[in-house]
């Protein structure tokens, strides 16, 4: 191992956990996060994350992103380091993704998108 690849193992991660809420649009008729409420989503984890201080370098941060291929259970949001993918229906469940999650590290079950699930 090199000391540049060690250095990456032994060392704190920038961000704690890291969540993309996917915000991609396509042409009409073909599914798409955007077209469910994932702008919205996005806004709402990035104000509560906030709130509640868990935002900055060794906490949270709240990425936006492109398709991540796993379209037809969209909307979809994945969380790093675990990478655990969600998908949701509305400010409930993002809350609920923030505090047990983001905040405790206690992964969602129920909102725990199937391992299956593509484009
Ligand atoms: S449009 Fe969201 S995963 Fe593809």
């Amino acid at each position: 191992m090199t000391d540049t690849a060690q250095a990456a193992t032994t060392t704190p991660p920038y961000y704690r956990r890291h969540i993309f809420f996917c915000l991609n649009e396509r042409a009409e008729g073909q599914a798409c996060c955007a077209r469910h409420g994932a702008q919205q989503a996005f806004e709402h984890c990035k104000a509560q994350v906030r709130a509640l201080g868990l935002a900055g370098p060794g906490q949270v941060r709240v990425n936006k992103a492109g398709c991540l291929d796993r379209c037809a259970g969209g909307p979809v949001a994945v969380v790093y380091p675990e990478g655990v993918w969600y998908t949701y229906v509305d400010a409930s469940d993002i809350d609920e993704i923030v505090t047990s999650h983001l905040r405790d590290g206690v992964v969602v079950q129920r909102l725990l998108l199937a391992p299956d699930v593509g484009r």
